[in-house]
């Protein structure tokens, strides 16, 4: 199975390369699954449910979510409509929608896709995410319900990815992170033939402070005073990620190839 995982798309820069792109990127790399991070694709905060559906629309299978998950308000109602938004597992439990399905796939072949938060870092102490993405993975084991696992690990710091990228080794066949909005040179098969990468990067205008526009985060780095709201850079994006694949009858990575596409980060094709 070929599996194309695209980091954080950042607002309109990154939704116009996405609608954009996608559909022709799928063809050209001969992808059988693609699977999109939108956490930050209205605005830069959250995902709106007419965002969420130009995303599907333009070519993602899935729609990851990630600490930003409801910082649109109708993603609230709108992920428990849509099976094919995932916000984090291990999210509050009240929580709307969900955080892991098993999808279907050309060929008879189904793929599990996940999503959790780390905890290191972040804003908010999220439940343990390696207890949430064993349940998981136990019940839909790579070799019996599924052909292929993809667990998407949103959180700050690169130590608590690569643990979780062991953690998986031999169960999952693709452990990338997102969140920090800037790839990672360190795609690899683990031992165990798990494809992995401590970040994908952002789907986003790389002239920018993490995709957002240089002036205020630079203002409140220098002067430690706000003045403004955080807006989203508005040139070319840079669609990353990777491309993996998968033999279908262990679900072990074959390959795996990062990507970099358009904007101004040097391309990388798989
Ligand atoms: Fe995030
Ligand atoms: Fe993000």
């Amino acid at each position: 199975m070929r599996i194309l995982f695209l980091g954080d798309v950042m607002g309109r820069s990154g939704r116009t390369a996405i609608a954009a792109r996608l559909a022709a990127l799928r063809a050209q790399w001969q992808v059988d699954f693609a699977v999109v991070n939108g956490e930050n694709a209205t605005g830069g905060a959250g995902l709106s449910a007419d965002h969420a559906r130009a995303l599907l629309a333009a070519g993602a299978d899935a729609v990851t979510l990630g600490d930003h998950a409801f910082d649109q308000k109708d993603m609230l109602a709108f992920c428990e409509s849509e099976p094919r938004i995932l916000r984090p597992l291990n999210y509050a439990r009240g929580a709307p929608g969900r955080g892991a399905r098993v999808f279907d796939v050309s060929g008879g072949r189904r793929i599990l896709v996940a999503q959790v938060l780390g905890q290191v870092f972040m804003k908010r102490p999220f439940d343990d995410p390696f207890a949430a993405v064993d349940g998981v993975m136990k019940a839909a084991p790579l070799g019996g319900a599924v052909q292929a696992v993809l667990i998407d690990m949103h959180c700050e710091a690169t130590s608590e990815k690569m643990a979780m990228g062991h953690w998986c080794d031999g169960r999952a066949s693709v452990v990338v992170g997102t969140h920090t909005h800037v790839p990672t040179a360190d795609a690899t098969i683990l031992p165990g033939g798990t494809a992995y990468q401590t970040d994908a990067g952002m789907c986003g205008d790389y002239l920018s402070i993490i995709g957002m526009d240089k002036a205020e985060p630079m203002r409140r780095f220098v002067t430690g005073m706000s003045k403004g709201r955080f807006e989203p850079a508005r040139g070319a994006a840079t669609l990353c990620g990777l491309v993996v694949e998968t033999d279908d009858a262990t679900g072990r990575a074959v390959s795996v190839a990062p990507v970099r596409e358009g904007g101004t980060l040097q391309a990388t094709r798989p």
